[in-house]
């Protein structure tokens, strides 16, 4: 791609590899790597020393903190926030003389989610929408839509609207955010946006 025909930003210290599509608006930092056939969607923020691996699929607006490694087999949907030095792993038990190319675990990240600086995601174990991943966390199970999850290994304490409070339901099982004011129910483990 000629420079004149780029409408995303890139610091002359990264590198984008071959086959690569990037959204209008995005921006790459400092010696951030984005490698071959990865798709990338309009106003991301790449920030400074994220590598990207092979055919990762980012949404639009996602928010890549500084030293975030995203390896192949992961995507991530739009909104989505990973906090600085977060990590993905994509080989449940790599070892070092076992090539396992190829045979790479899938991990998705559900539209707005966030994951917490240092976090790391064992492979294979989805997030869902607008969860909210604590910093520090070790996620080894799938993650339910608006779960507050902490520790290693990490445990759902609660609920995060979509705005990032915590969620207190009444004991019908309504709560109300305090900063968008929009309401949440919980029905039989799940977090709803209308009334079931
Ligand atoms: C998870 C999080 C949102 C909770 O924030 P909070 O609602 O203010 O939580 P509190 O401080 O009231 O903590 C509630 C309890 O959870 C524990 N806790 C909070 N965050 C935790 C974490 N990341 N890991 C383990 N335990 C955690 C607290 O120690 C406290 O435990 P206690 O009840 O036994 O005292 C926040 O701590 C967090 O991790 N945010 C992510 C920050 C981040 O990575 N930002 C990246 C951009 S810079």
């Amino acid at each position: 791609m000629s420079s004149d025909q780029k409408e995303f930003y890139a610091h002359e210290t990264a590198v984008i590899d071959e086959g690569c599509e990037i959204g209008k608006g995005t921006k790459i930092w400092h010696f951030s790597h984005i490698m071959a056939k990865c798709k990338i969607g309009e106003n991301c923020n790449i920030g400074q020393n994220v590598v990207i691996s092979p055919e990762v699929v980012l949404g639009k607006n996602v928010k890549v903190q500084n030293n975030v490694s995203i390896y192949t087999g992961v995507t991530c949907d739009d909104d989505v926030f990973l906090g600085p030095s977060m990590v993905f792993t994509n080989v449940i038990n790599p070892r070092s003389a076992v090539n396992r190319r190829g045979q790479y675990s899938k991990t998705h990240v559900g539209k707005g989610a966030s994951i917490g600086a240092n976090a790391t995601i064992v492979c294979g174990h989805d997030i869902g929408e607008f969860a909210f991943i604590g910093a520090g966390a070790v996620v080894t199970k799938t993650i339910p839509a608006y779960a507050l999850v902490v520790g290693n290994p990490s445990r759902q304490i609660g609920w995060m609207s979509e705005y990032g409070h915590k969620l207190v339901f009444d004991k019908e099982g309504k709560a109300i955010c305090p900063e968008s004011g929009e309401v949440y129910y919980l029905k039989e483990g799940r977090v709803l946006k209308s009334n079931p």
